[in-house]
């Protein structure tokens, strides 16, 4: 999920065209590090525990909503994307923090870290959001 954040984000933070694509960008190419971040988190996790972190040819992606759009300057697009997998990881990460609670505090900790940084890339774009739709452009 991670990883593939990183390459949505990346795609993402390199096609927008136009005045306004550019705030989009410079969030987007700070999150790319960010979201690089929770991944090797985990993947030190998963080693942790004695697992073995999957090659890359286990890897699915499922992030339709965050493909390129038609027109490269279709922002809200990009914006809607973004809330979308956020609000994705948010889901998943408070589910493995009950899964974890009472029988691994460490990775509960961790996700918890990992859950408040979701939410504050959530946060930032719902911002973007509410000012497009503000102006009747979303
Ligand atoms: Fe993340
Ligand atoms: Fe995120």
């Amino acid at each position: 999920m991670e990883l593939e954040t990183v390459m949505s984000y990346l795609a993402n933070s390199v096609n927008p065209d136009g005045v306004r694509a550019q705030e989009i960008i410079e969030a987007l190419r700070e999150d790319i590090q960010e979201e690089l971040g929770h991944a090797q988190q985990f993947a030190k996790r998963i080693k942790e525990l004695y697992g073995v972190v999957p090659g890359s040819l286990d890897f699915k992606a499922e992030q339709s909503y965050l493909q390129p759009p038609e027109h490269q300057t279709d922002i809200v697009h990009i914006i809607r994307g973004v809330i979308e997998a956020e609000t994705g990881a948010i889901e998943h990460y408070n589910q493995i923090i009950e899964v974890c609670d009472g029988v691994d505090w460490v990775t509960q900790d961790m996700v918890i870290e990992i859950l408040h940084d979701e939410e504050g890339h959530k946060r930032l774009f719902e911002g973007f959001l509410r000012e497009y739709e503000a102006e009747g452009l979303a």
